[in-house]
């Protein structure tokens, strides 16, 4: 089969369209044809190397977390799926830096990591929403739920992310502030979410926040990190929450504790969506709960670009360079 693997860490010019065996199928797994592959910004962390993982020394390496297809054939021990059903997956049980091997047209992949697809969810929707939906999702179940009462501001609004966030607060009755970085981002996070829309790179966001709500907000969202979040405490109320998610700019730099204290009693999260809905039975809900509000009409998953896998680095380049809006998917 086909695959887009790395040799070593660096720009887009190291994808490669390159012939791949797959192994023998385990008695556990299943192998699935991908259709349709989910890009994420991690994707992007792994290639260029030295962020999540500082010495890699098993190149080759096949990108990516997250694809939607069809089961082609099923180990012996695999009661649960057969050949056909539609299913999709978000990771295979690892850290999701070292578990990766979405780029590629087929893949074995465990079954107790499936997702079933109901039949009103497309392949394409699923690789676009799952991996950005399930952090939207240990967001908003885990770290601060916004309600009528509260206003949130969140980074990168027209983001993959960023824009179902926007959604999900919104259909919870918050008021929602997002940060954008054109005009166009601006009326993309309108038409999903946002109440308010802050040209971050043209007016500072903090006093542009804190002009709509003067008493800080009751919540950060925040993937962009290096260059929003330590301002952003100067956004948030008095016992406010900051949630950094993300660091599309780099790594948030270090910054003293005691901060949280003079800031106001600010309460601090860093999640991971790997540890939330991280067994067969929470991971099925928590899809559900997010194909449920798909169907509902709460949150609308814009597969704003596709790209045929073997063309990868184009669309790694378009995403680096923050051209993106919602979510970029790869097509087998
Ligand atoms: N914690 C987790 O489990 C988890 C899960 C998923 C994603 N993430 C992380 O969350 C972040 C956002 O993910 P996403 O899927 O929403 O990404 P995305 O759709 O690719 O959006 C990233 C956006 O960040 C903004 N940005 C600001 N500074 C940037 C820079 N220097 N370079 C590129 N973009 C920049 C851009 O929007 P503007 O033009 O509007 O500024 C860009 O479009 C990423 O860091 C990703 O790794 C974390």
């Amino acid at each position: 089969m086909k695959a887009i693997t790395i040799s070593s860490n660096g720009g887009p010019e190291v994808l490669e369209w390159a012939d791949v065996d797959l192994p023998a199928l385990g008695p556990a797994e299943v192998r699935i044809r991908h259709t349709a592959i989910g890009l994420n910004y991690s994707d992007i962390n792994v290639r260029n190397g030295g962020f999540y993982v500082t010495e890699r020394t098993t190149f080759p390496v096949i990108l990516g977390n997250e694809a939607a297809g069809v089961i082609e054939c099923v180990g012996d021990a695999v009661t649960d799926f057969q050949p056909g059903d539609r299913v999709a997956y978000v990771g295979t049980g690892g850290l999701f830096f070292e578990s990766t091997g979405a780029y590629a047209e087929q893949r074995n992949v465990p079954a107790h990591c499936l997702i079933r697809l109901p039949d009103d969810i497309t392949d394409q929707q699923a690789a676009a929403m799952l991996l950005k939906g399930l952090t939207a999702s240990v967001i908003i179940n885990r770290c601060f739920r916004p309600g009528p009462a509260d206003t949130v501001l969140i980074h990168a609004a027209a983001s993959g992310v960023g824009s179902l966030l926007a959604q999900w607060c919104h259909h919870l009755g918050a008021t929602v502030i997002g940060t954008v970085g054109s005009a166009a981002k601006a009326q993309f996070a309108r038409a999903h979410g946002c109440h308010h829309t802050v040209l971050y790179r043209q007016e500072d966001f903090v006093s542009a926040s804190l002009k709509i709500v003067p008493g800080g907000v009751s919540a950060v969202f925040d993937g962009v990190g290096r260059d929003t979040f330590v301002r952003s405490f100067d956004c948030v109320q008095p016992f406010g929450t900051l949630v950094n998610y993300g660091n599309a700019s780099g790594s948030v730099p270090p910054f003293p504790l005691v901060l949280l204290a003079q800031k106001g009693c600010l309460v601090l999260h860093r999640p991971g969506f790997g540890w939330h809905a991280n067994t067969t039975e929470t991971r099925a809900q928590a899809c559900e709960e997010l194909f449920e509000m798909v169907r509902n009409g709460y949150l609308r998953v814009e597969v704003c670009a596709t790209f045929p896998l073997r063309n990868v680095a184009d669309a790694h380049r378009e995403v680096e360079a923050g051209r993106t809006t919602g979510s970029v998917v790869l097509l087998t």
